[in-house]
This record gives structure tokens, C-alpha cells and sequence, in this order.
């Protein structure tokens, strides 16, 4: 061999024994983290984070990615041991299994192609989103090098996930808190009527405030809130206040004491489309029993027989359930940004 060949090979070798021993300089774990901040709630961003099965719509793995990537899921959401396994042409084969759900996040175990597991954490602190991963990259020098690559795209990754997270958590957010605020609004205001009427000792003209007042005011403000609302039962005074599907089907699951009810609110998805849903129980106290009880006064009965020939409202006891007051607000479309 002559001399130039030498010196190629020489300087060969000593490149790649610098890159290797560049790579040894480098630490045996990647940690990858980024934040966004936040103003969603930390009970919406959460739902969406413990439950695996949102992850296709708003990770940056999804279809567009890899378009024949198929996902199944196993356990249940929000709950430890949770997962989700996947097989793409472009995704390869994964899963990832939550190891800890706490008030502000999870945590969970990610297995990729023979991979060493590792572990990673998604959790709403303050104001802000932090997504960490901690992958074991072993002693081979070149894994190390190659780590390096790995923390800037999987952290771009991130970052584009969080920020849809977010952009659905605060649609939820913005939802739940126009149909609780508008809920309490109308509770509030009808309660302050009734009480206000009731205290002219005219009950007879009361019953003609309520057959007035309440649905006037549930139409008023569903017009100007955009939040659908009412007052309803199971057993009716006014046919017109049965109220949606789903308010009938938690109504008919209750008790006839009020005691120990607490309505709920929750998201539910109907054809394609979310909906913030909130249900507050009514109990019977002292006035209700003027016009809903079992003794009812000859003038209070003949003002109610006039308008409502088919009242099964009456019969009521202090304490019972008479019905619930529900709200409801669909959720404006949050279309995933992908692109970036
Ligand atoms: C002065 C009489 C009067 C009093 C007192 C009264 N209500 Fe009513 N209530 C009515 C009338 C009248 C209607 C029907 C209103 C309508 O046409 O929408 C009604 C309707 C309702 C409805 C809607 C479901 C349905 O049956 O049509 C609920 C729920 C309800 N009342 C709960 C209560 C509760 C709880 C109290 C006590 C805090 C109460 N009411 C006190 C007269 C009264």
C-alpha cells in the first residue's frame, strides 16, 4: 500500500474513533421534555391524556402519518395498566401502558420495536403542559449520537401534541363553563322570582309567574348564550318540560328521595359532535309543597286545573326529588392542526 492509502486509512480511523469516542462523552439516557402553556382546565386536559383512546386524534401520530396504522386498546381508560397497542407500515409496532394516574396527569411505559421500554409522564402543572420521556439508549457510542436526532424530532412531536391537547381541552373548558354558568344563572333567577311572588301571599298568581316566567326565561337565555336549558321531571306539569332524551334517562334512574343525588356533568358524544351536559337535581322544600304537594288549596288547584289539565306534578313530600334542572352546550369543532 502506499503512502497516501496509509494516510486515508489512518485518517479514517481516527474519525470514526473520534465520533465513537465523541459518542462515549454522551449519556447513557435521553431525557426528552417540552411545555406549552395552557389556560384549559386541568380536569379537560386530563380526560384526554388518561383516556388512550383520544391519543390518535390529537398526538402527532395519527393517520396522516402513517395511513394504514391500525390501534387497538385494552383495560379501562383513566386507569392504571390502560393501553394502547399499534401496528403501522411507517409507525412499526408499539404499546403504551399507563403506570399512574394522578389529579394533574399520567404516567405511562412506552415499548417500541424490541426497544428497551421507557418512561414517560404527560401532566398539567399550573399553567402549563409538560411532556417528558426518559429512553434508555445503552453504551453502544452510536445509539448515544443517534439520540441526539431523536430528542429533537420526537420533542417536535410533542409539542404538536400538546398544542392540540390544549386547543380541545379549552374548547371543553369554555363549554362546561357556559353551560354551568348559564345554569346557575337560571336557577338563581328563578329561584329569586318564585321567592319574590310567594312572599305577595297571592299563591294562585304565583302558579301564573311560573307557567310564565321560568320557560320565557330558558328561551331568552338560550337565545342569547347559545346554552340549551330547562326545568324537567318525570312526572310532569307542563308536557313541554319533558326535556331531552338523556335528562329523561338519568331522571327515571333516581330515587324518590332527593337525599344523596348529585346530577353530574359530563362530555357526550352524539354523531360525530361533543356536548358539555350538566344536571342539577331539584329537591322539595317547604314552598314547593304549595303547589306540588299532596294538600293543595281550592284556589291554588282551580288556577292549576286551568292551565294544566294533565298535571301529575302534585302528590310531592318535603324531601323528595321533583326533578332536575339541566343544561347543555355543544362543544365548537376543534380541527387537529397537523402541519405544521
Ligand atoms: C306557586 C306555585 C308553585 C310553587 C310554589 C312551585 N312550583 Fe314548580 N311549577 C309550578 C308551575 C305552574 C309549573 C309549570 C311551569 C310551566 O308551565 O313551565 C311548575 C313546574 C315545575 C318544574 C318543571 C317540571 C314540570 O313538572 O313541568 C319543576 C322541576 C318544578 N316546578 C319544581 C319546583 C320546586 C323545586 C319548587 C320549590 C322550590 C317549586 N317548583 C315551587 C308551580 C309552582
Amino acid at each position: 500500500m502506499n503512502r497516501a492509502l496509509w494516510g486515508i486509512a489512518l485518517s479514517v480511523g481516527l474519525a470514526a474513533g473520534g465520533i465513537l469516542g465523541f459518542g462515549l462523552t454522551l449519556p447513557q439516557e435521553l431525557h426528552i421534555e417540552r411545555y406549552i402553556t395552557t389556560p384549559a382546565d386541568v380536569a379537560q386536559t386530563r380526560a384526554y391524556m388518561s383516556d388512550l383512546r383520544t391519543w390518535p386524534e390529537w398526538t402527532a401520530w395519527n393517520t396522516e402519518l402513517d395511513a394504514d396504522i391500525q390501534w387497538t386498546f385494552t383495560g379501562e381508560p383513566h386507569t392504571v395498566g390502560h393501553t394502547m397497542h399499534w401496528e403501522g407500515p411507517i409507525m412499526g409496532v408499539g404499546d403504551i401502558t399507563l403506570t399512574s394516574v394522578d389529579a394533574d396527569g399520567i404516567t405511562y411505559d412506552l415499548t417500541f420495536e424490541g426497544l428497551k421500554p421507557s418512561h414517560a409522564g404527560l401532566h398539567h402543572k399550573g399553567y402549563q403542559l409538560i411532556w417528558t420521556d426518559d429512553i434508555p439508549l445503552g453504551y453502544n457510542p452510536l445509539n448515544r449520537i443517534i439520540g441526539r436526532k431523536v430528542e429533537m424530532s420526537v420533542g417536535e412531536d410533542f409539542v404538536k401534541g400538546l398544542i392540540n391537547l390544549s386547543r380541545s381541552a379549552e374548547a371543553d373548558t369554555v363549554a362546561m363553563q357556559a353551560a354551568t354558568t348559564a345554569l346557575a344563572e337560571f336557577g338563581g333567577k328563578l329561584k329569586g322570582a318564585l321567592g319574590g311572588s310567594l312572599k305577595s301571599g297571592d299563591t294562585p298568581a304565583t302558579v301564573d309567574m311560573c307557567r310564565t316566567v321560568a320557560p320565557a326565561l330558558a328561551e331568552q337565555m338560550t337565545t342569547t348564550s347559545g346554552v340549551s336549558l330547562g326545568r324537567a321531571s318525570i312526572r310532569l306539569r307542563n308536557p313541554k318540560n319533558a326535556g331531552p332524551d338523556w335528562v329523561q334517562a338519568w331522571l327515571k334512574k333516581q330515587p324518590v328521595k332527593a337525599e344523596g343525588v348529585t346530577g353530574f356533568k359530563r362530555f357526550d358524544s352524539v354523531d360525530g359532535k361533543r356536548y358539555a351536559r350538566v344536571v342539577k337535581p331539584l329537591a322539595v322544600d317547604g314552598p314547593c309543597v304549595q303547589c306540588h304537594g299532596a294538600e293543595l288549596s281550592d284556589d291554588v288547584s282551580a288556577r292549576l286545573a286551568e292551565h294544566y289539565p294533565e298535571d301529575q306534578a302534585t302528590g310531592y313530600a318535603v324531601g323528595d326529588l321533583r326533578g332536575a334542572m339541566w343544561s347543555e352546550y355543544a362543544v365548537p369543532e376543534v380541527v387537529p392542526l397537523n402541519h405544521f
